[in-house]
């Protein structure tokens, strides 16, 4: 924990643990005595490192150990693994996706369907929020038609913390012929998935949120068993069967496991804390993770509805109630929340401000605690009726 901190922000980037601490300082001891010796000599080979954190995380996600994979970044695997899903054909050319979705996710959406031809305008389709923080399930089935090719969705909505109902979207989907995947990056580490169970194509993470990676850390893919026969879409050398990585053929013949959609050289350094902070998770095991997460968010939204609904006060849940339905942070709207948010940093409480008016509080199982969550509503209690975020500029700093 920070010194002098509550620390509620670990669904942007989680704390560093000792254990990552620990395998960070052995990697690069490595790298100082094994030199490029590292790529197979090193206690976990950096060669197959992608692979061997891949099928530790695979544990944590419901998914077979070949399935996962460690890999460049949230944004490039959408890239990586959409290409590779969306195949346009006759009428079905649309990819239905969430209007509440991260930007990111859209950006590469849009970019996708214009490289290939397709007018954003017209081909990305977003599922509307009834209420501008939750979407229904009923109303992205709805969408679901014949002239969709690719569904693709987040398991739980940044802002708002709302956890979509992956099984029945998959079943839906599939009922329909149509591939999907999910963006997972907020509830890998929060909340337990079964995705080979529920039989969902493709999905991507980061591991810089829950799972403790450190800033930037290298995120993974995963990749239903079903599809290792096709073709990445974006290849790269280190995509290819190991042990013919390095007969250096211009012909490209990529790993049958998710491992085949790696691109580039995997980043030693930001995967090297991951050794450790994965440990932690495997140790208390994502039943146990999830039960405190929930423990925690749910006294969090009691506290809201008793302590910070009421006038002059003026907070209200924008995270659903039902546990099925909730991730693992909580969203608080109010009209000032972004002086709200940083009248909480000036006093050490770290939570994140997202436009336009939520204040978002991510209470981590491994770290955090009921006391840090009465402390927080004591001070935004404190923070309203003394007016003290009244002395906070109007403007967003550059990232809140
Ligand atoms: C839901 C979601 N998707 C995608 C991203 C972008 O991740 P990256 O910077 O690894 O591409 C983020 C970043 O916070 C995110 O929260």
């Amino acid at each position: 924990m920070p010194p002098g901190k509550i620390y509620l922000d670990g669904n942007s980037l989680g704390l560093l643990s000792r254990d990552a601490e620990a395998t960070l300082k052995q990697t690069l001891h490595a790298w100082r005595d094994l030199a490029i010796g590292g790529w197979l000599e090193a206690e976990r080979p950096w060669f197959t490192l992608a692979e061997t954190l891949g099928a530790r995380c695979a544990a944590l996600v419901g998914a077979r150990p070949d399935e996962v994979v460690m890999s460049g970044t949230t944004t490039v695997n959408i890239h990586a693994l959409v290409h590779t899903f969306y195949r346009p054909e006759g009428r079905r050319t649309r990819i239905l996706a969430g209007g509440l979705d991260f930007p990111s996710d859209i950006y590469a959406l849009k970019s996708i369907l214009r490289l290939r031809g397709f007018d954003p305008d017209e081909h990305l389709v977003l599922a509307p929020s009834r209420n501008g923080h939750t979407l229904g399930e009923d109303d992205i089935v709805r969408l679901m038609d014949d002239r969709t090719a690719l569904v693709f969705l987040p398991s739980v909505l940044y802002r708002s913390g709302q956890l979509l109902n992956m099984e029945l979207l998959t079943r839906r989907a599939r009922e329909r012929g149509i591939p999907i995947g999910f963006d997972c990056a907020h509830s890998v580490g929060a909340v337990p998935h079964e995705l080979s169970k529920w039989g969902v194509d493709f999905a991507v993470w980061c591991s810089y949120k829950y799972l403790s990676g450190g800033p930037g850390s290298t995120a993974f893919l995963y990749l239903n068993r079903a599809h290792f026969d096709r073709e990445p879409a974006l290849a790269g050398w280190f995509g290819s069967i190991k042990e013919k990585q390095f007969d250096m053929s211009l012909d490209f013949e990529p790993a049958r496991s998710a491992g085949g959609w790696q691109i580039s050289s995997p980043s030693i350094l930001s995967a090297a804390p991951l050794i450790g902070a994965l440990g932690i998770f495997e140790e208390a095991g994502m039943t146990a993770v999830r039960k405190k997460s929930l423990a925690l968010t749910h006294f969090l939204m009691e506290m809201a509805d008793d302590l910070l609904a009421p006038e002059p006060f003026g907070f209200s849940v924008a995270t659903p109630r039902q546990d099925e339905s909730r991730g693992g942070h909580v969203a608080l709207a109010h009209p000032e929340a972004m002086r709200i948010s940083e009248a909480l940093r000036a006093r050490g409480v770290v939570p994140d401000f997202r436009p336009p008016d939520i204040v978002r509080i991510a209470p981590v199982a491994l770290y955090n605690t009921h006391t840090e969550l009465w402390r927080l509503v004591a001070h935004l209690r404190d923070i309203v009726t003394s007016r003290e975020y009244e002395k906070f500029p109007t403007q967003r700093p550059p990232i809140s």
